[in-house]
């Protein structure tokens, strides 16, 4: 599939630590250099909402694996990280249990 992992990716409890200090359940954690979106899935395991941005579509795709199943077949992760390579958007609320937070 060609996808790399981030070459700056830092660890989750970094996040975790500021998420838990500075936060509150369902608040919004924002992260404009996302990257791997490591931020997104420490604010998703702490039950806070979250928006990451980032620039590179290759790790933006790469950073929705860490929102599917870890079941999810190999077949699945090509869709996804070449939908949102192509620019696509791709919902993975109902995949891993993620807060679903959809707009009403
Ligand atoms: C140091 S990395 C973040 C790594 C992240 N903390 C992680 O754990 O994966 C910074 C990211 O910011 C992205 N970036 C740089 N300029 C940007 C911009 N103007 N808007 C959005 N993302 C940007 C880069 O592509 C890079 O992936």
């Amino acid at each position: 599939m060609g996808a790399k992992g981030h070459p700056a990716r830092f660890p989750a409890k970094l996040p975790e630590f500021f998420i838990k200090f500075l936060t509150d359940p369902g608040d919004l954690v924002v992260d404009i250099f996302a990257g791997s979106n490591t931020t997104g899935r420490a604010a998703e395991d702490l039950g806070r909402r979250w928006l990451g941005y980032e620039l590179s579509p290759e790790y933006l795709a790469a950073s929705a694996f860490r929102f599917l199943s870890k079941d999810a077949p190999a077949a699945r992760l090509q869709e996804v990280y070449a939908a949102i390579v192509a620019g696509e958007s791709v919902d993975l609320r109902s995949e891993a249990g993620l807060l679903g937070l959809a707009a009403e």
